[in-house]
């Protein structure tokens, strides 16, 4: 379950087409176990009926400052409590109104009286968005600490094209948990690895292996929504996996491209996590072109890539490092043994079995107090209780 179970969140939806999605957006923040608290413009009711809203979150719904049915206070009563108010879809009229300090309506009014963080997911016509007064005032909202989620990208409702269009529903409240998380790695920067590399034969061919990257991915989130400033150094992994919560995403493909980019990324960072799949060997001398088909057999000659994780550890100047240990058997004596023989404060062990290419992980972590296992569950939640574990540790070096 993601971590928004137990929070209240004010929904503002106002009148735009996309506010078909703010019912699917309550629908998964209800399912999480969050109290949705919908409030709509008297131009949202035009898109979408207050009664879906109502179904949905089991909550009466709030839409006007004046109607019998509402609380006299609710401007003030509604957020007070509350964990954040966004405002999804938020039309051009309604960030104008807010970055005003305009309180004409009673989402409006009660954006200006809370007392809690507020984001908003804009949405509307690409001219709309690109007009110099929505940018001045989506501006504006930033800088009074606003957050704002997209827009993104893509077809409009109206048939044009660009930007302007709100975030998936999905999207925002992915957006949305990673906001109300703890941020304990506030001010810190994290590097991690993902990923397997690539190590080429010839021009087509190469060792690999079946690492997908989503541990790793699961953990730059988790760093990310922890507060860190992430970087991550990914090898060739599925292209359908997001990493915008990374600050900085470097791709690469070999051992030694890995390498590279982590020590020219290494200054200044406070965490590296070695969660990639590096290959131990690579050919000592791949081919130029293509090795063709004949002889029965063929010989390769490796050589021993350089390991990224004991280098960076090994350095005087260090960040907190933390390395994986994937196992088919013996995952405590090997896991121990790796976070031993480099010096590490922490590793993280899963079998091969467990771990390798799925969506979930079982791992134990292993410091210098002992072994440490997490309950099972996807990599989003396993990575943020390995976040949790680190900054424990980091808190209060053994
Ligand atoms: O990508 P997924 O499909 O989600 O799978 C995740 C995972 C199983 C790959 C991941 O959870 C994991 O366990 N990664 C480490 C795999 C492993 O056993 O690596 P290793 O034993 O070869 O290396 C131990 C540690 O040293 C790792 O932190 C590794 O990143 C690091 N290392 C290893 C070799 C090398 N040349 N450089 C390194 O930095």
């Amino acid at each position: 379950m993601a971590e928004i179970a137990g929070k209240r969140i004010v929904l503002g939806v106002t009148g735009g087409i996309a506010a078909y999605k703010a019912a699917e957006l309550t629908r998964l923040l209800v399912k999480a176990g969050a109290t949705v608290d919908v409030v709509m413009t008297e131009a949202a009711t035009r898109f979408v009926s207050a009664v879906t809203f109502q179904a949905l979150s089991g909550r009466p719904v709030w839409s006007s400052l004046w109607s019998d049915e509402n609380r006299s206070m609710a401007h003030i009563d509604l957020t007070r409590g509350a964990d954040a108010v966004l405002v999804a879809p938020a039309t051009a009229d309604f960030l104008a109104r807010l970055a005003h300090g305009m309180a004409n309506d009673l989402l409006t009014t009660l954006c200006q009286a809370r007392d809690c963080p507020l984001l908003v997911a804009p949405a509307m016509n690409r001219q709309m968005w690109e007009q110099p007064a929505t940018q001045r005032n989506v501006a504006q909202l930033a800088a009074d600490g606003v957050a704002v989620l997209g827009p993104a990208a893509g077809e409009q409702a109206c048939g044009e094209v660009g930007e302007g269009r709100m975030l998936e529903a999905q999207e925002v409240f992915d957006a949305l948990v990673a906001f109300v998380q703890p941020k304990p790695l506030a001010g810190k920067k994290v590097m991690l690895t993902a990923g397997p590399t690539f190590e080429a034969l010839d021009p087509v061919r190469g060792l690999t292996n079946t690492s997908s990257g989503k541990m790793g991915f699961a953990l730059a989130r988790a760093c990310a929504e922890a507060g860190a400033e992430v970087t991550l150094v990914a090898g060739p992994v599925c292209e359908s996996q997001s990493s915008r919560y990374a600050a900085k995403r470097i791709d690469v493909v070999s051992a030694l491209e890995m390498r590279d980019a982590v020590l020219a990324a290494l200054p200044g960072q406070d965490v590296f996590i070695a969660v990639a799949a590096v290959a131990d060997y690579r050919p000592a001398s791949p081919s130029e072109h293509k090795i063709k088909k004949g002889a029965q057999t063929l010989s390769i000659e490796l050589v021993a890539n350089p390991d990224i994780l004991a280098e960076v550890a090994a350095r005087p100047d260090a960040p907190f490092c933390v390395g994986f240990a994937a196992e088919s058997r013996n995952l405590a004596e090997y896991a121990e043994g790796k976070r031993k023989a480099k010096k590490l404060p922490l590793v993280v062990g899963n079998l091969v079995q467990d771990g390798l290419g799925g969506d979930t992980n079982q791992v134990t972590l292993f410091d210098a107090t002992g072994a440490h296992p997490l309950p099972a569950g996807d990599k989003l939640a396993v990575a943020r209780g390995i976040v949790s574990h680190i900054e424990r540790l980091m808190k209060c070096p053994e």
